[in-house]
């Protein structure tokens, strides 16, 4: 079967963007270094980590940096994590200096210290207070709004349908679902039934509201079968993405041509792990830095290659580019 007509443009408000295979928010991973590679190799849109409101307001250092886009990155959206609308409105001069292509909010994070401040996932239970974001963004700037959140907080509380109606009328001209509630964290199987429900309304009773899925995308078939499964209009990939910013180039060859090139070659793998560490070492204040937070991205890289244990110890020791040389040739 051709699924070509699967990889298509995207329309978000008046954002045009060349394709649907978007990279999504992931703290402690989506900095400068990474997304840059998968922007390079084929992201159609990258998002920064989430961001406090409180920190933009405050000028908070490590939010500024945040928020910077990468060389690449002619298009970048910002996602905002916050529980109230006031400390949106004092950062929002700074928010818009950044000159993000979209504003996307936090609906959806399950981590305890965002939770228990009201922010993050814990706007499924308040979705007023989300109401509210969504309609000063919308009201104080032309940059669209998009809301990411999950089926609901727990299985018997699941209201993304509501939630989503409720973030379009307020002015979200986007919505991406992660296909779990707040308690499942991120196991067991995402719910794409669920995906294809939310896809349904939103297309009978909304016009030009992109819907994309977000669950569960580890590789470009997955990416695949959920478009094709679901009717999402796009996709965001996120731990798919980790040791494997080509996901978003092997997907569209996939879509296009029917061929899986999934996984890289150990040889392209090397090269990646290498170019992500030079990047990272012109990024970070210092290189020891580079080399301790490259170990996360070395070990996701390495996932599943035989023979790769030992190399991932050395690894773990590295302290310079030599050493990451030689541990690499191992597994060639
Ligand atoms: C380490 C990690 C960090 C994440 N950080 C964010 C975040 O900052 N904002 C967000 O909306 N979702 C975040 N997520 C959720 C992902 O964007 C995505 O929705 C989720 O991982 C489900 O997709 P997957 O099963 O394909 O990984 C994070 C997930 C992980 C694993």
């Amino acid at each position: 079967m051709n699924n070509s007509k699967l990889y298509h443009p995207i329309k978000i408000k008046d954002v045009l963007i060349d394709g649907n295979l978007f990279l999504a928010p992931l703290a402690g991973y989506t900095d400068i270094p990474f997304r840059t590679l998968c922007k390079k190799h084929g992201a159609n849109l990258t998002t920064s980590e989430m961001v406090s409101t409180e920190g933009i307001a405050r000028g908070n250092r490590k939010t500024t940096e945040l928020m910077t886009r990468a060389e690449n990155e002619k298009l970048f959206a910002i996602q905002i994590f916050t529980n109230n609308l006031d400390s949106l409105e004092r950062g929002f001069e700074t928010l818009l200096n950044f000159n993000p292509t979209i504003i996307d909010i936090n609906c959806g994070c399950p981590v305890p210290k965002v939770v228990k401040t009201g922010a993050g996932s814990a706007l499924m239970r308040t979705p007023e207070i989300m109401a509210s974001l969504v309609n000063f963004i919308n009201k104080n700037t032309e940059i669209p709004v998009s809301v990411k959140f999950r089926t609901g907080w727990d299985v018997e509380n699941e209201n993304y349908l509501d939630f989503a109606k409720l973030a379009i009328d307020s002015g979200a001209s986007s919505i991406c679902m992660h296909a779990r509630t707040k308690t499942q964290g991120y196991m067991p199987t995402a719910h794409w039934d669920r995906l294809e429900t939310l896809t349904n309304m939103v297309h009978t009773q909304y016009k030009d509201v992109p819907v994309f899925g977000s669950g569960d995308l580890f590789e470009p078939n997955d990416g695949l079968r959920m478009l094709k499964e679901t009717n999402v209009d796009g996709l965001m990939f996120a731990r798919g993405a980790i040791g494997n910013p080509c996901i978003f180039d092997q997907t569209k060859h996939l879509l296009l041509t029917g061929e899986d090139i999934y996984p890289s070659p150990i040889n392209q793998k090397i090269e990646l792990i290498l170019e992500q560490l030079d990047l990272m070492c012109l990024n970070r204040s210092n290189e020891e830095l580079a080399f301790t937070e490259m170990r996360k991205h070395c070990c996701a890289y390495l996932k599943g290659v035989h023979g790769a244990s030992h190399v991932k110890q050395l690894l773990m020791k590295a302290k310079n580019r030599n050493d990451y040389i030689e541990a690499l040739s191992l597994l060639t």
